[in-house]
């Protein structure tokens, strides 16, 4: 429960039990705790595809908080609460909030949106905030379960499940995997989560991280992977595509070296196709140029539309396991 996580404590491990608990990090799920996310999903598909998600309701609030722009997480985790009937309150503009222009703490701004929008433990605050620990901190000032929609430059752990989930929809066996991580790896964070999520789950993983020099993999992350099996590669079934991501780039005054490399890295139709038979093309988006080729969309491979679509099916499953007793 979220009462468990006191001054930015370690979030409670799931292990079967998704009720009434925060979800923060990757580190607290299980290869068990992955796949019944992925089976609830498949179930909310086959309900919603059928027009019976009556059966899918469930009876709780639900408040959005977004300190941070977004267009695809926010509208899914919105479809998302729908579809599962949840009382929503969802604000995508919380930086500029009075509360926090005022320097308010961030704890007493979650405590203040508990307390007006009348929340309890078993409803679900979801998240989003430029700081690594924010939702951390959320979690230890109310009883109501935080759900992190993306924190800092480190973790976006329901990112990662929706990747996951799309690569699972094609390659069913999730051992022996290849997958090449490209663009922004020292700031963009969803290929951080994914990377502890796949070496979490399959075994004999082996990731080629390609980056320029001064946006690479830090190097600690780059050790527990290598820790929990993970190899380096050349070839790839998947190859995942981020951007550079120029407003970190802004907040650590290194706007010189993002000009320098900022159109150093472009795939488009006629690369793709030289590719591996089969190999997955994934991008979180927004892709800030190096991805716009529209002949893209004709490629076999690409999987970058249907990860937006499988986000939704996730976050319906991770929020219905939170919010269900
Ligand atoms: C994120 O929030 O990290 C996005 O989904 C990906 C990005 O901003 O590049």
């Amino acid at each position: 429960m979220s009462v468990q996580m006191k001054n930015g404590g370690i979030p409670p491990k799931i292990s079967g039990n998704f009720y009434g608990k925060d979800f923060i990090e990757i580190s607290q799920l299980n290869k068990e705790d992955v796949y019944k996310i992925f089976e609830q999903a498949e179930e909310i598909r086959e309900a919603y595809d059928s027009g019976s998600i009556s059966d899918l309701k469930v009876n709780a609030r639900a408040a959005i908080l977004f300190f941070q722009n977004s267009t695809r997480t926010y509208s899914s985790f919105n479809r998302a609460c729908q579809i599962l009937g949840l009382d929503v309150f969802a604000e995508h503009g919380m930086s500029a909030f009075s509360l926090a222009m005022k320097g308010e703490f961030l704890r007493r701004t979650i405590q203040s949106i508990y307390q007006t929008q009348m929340l309890t433990a078993g409803d679900v605050i979801i998240m989003r905030h430029p700081d690594t620990n924010s939702s951390h901190i959320a979690a230890s000032a109310v009883d109501a379960s935080i759900v992190n929609a993306g924190s800092g430059s480190l973790r976006h752990p329901t990112q990662a499940l929706l990747d996951l989930y799309t690569i699972w929809k094609d390659i069913k066996n999730l051992n022996n995997i290849e997958l090449i991580f490209m663009g922004d790896l020292k700031f963009g964070r969803t290929v951080k989560s994914l990377g502890s999520l796949i070496s979490m789950v399959g075994k004999n993983i082996k990731i080629n991280l390609v980056s320029p020099d001064i946006c690479s993999l830090p190097d600690k992350l780059r050790e527990e992977w290598e820790e929990a099996g993970v190899k380096t590669t050349q070839t790839t079934d998947v190859l995942y595509v981020t951007r550079l991501q120029q407003e970190w780039f802004e907040k650590s005054n290194m706007m010189n070296e993002y000009n320098k490399i900022k159109a150093d890295y472009i795939i488009d139709y006629e690369l793709i196709k030289k590719a591996k038979n089969n190999t997955l093309l994934m991008h979180p988006l927004p892709s800030n140029g190096e991805m716009e080729d529209p002949k893209l969309d004709e490629y076999a491979g690409a999987r970058y539309l249907n990860q937006m679509k499988n986000g939704t099916l996730v976050r319906s499953a991770l929020i219905r396991q939170i919010t269900k007793k």
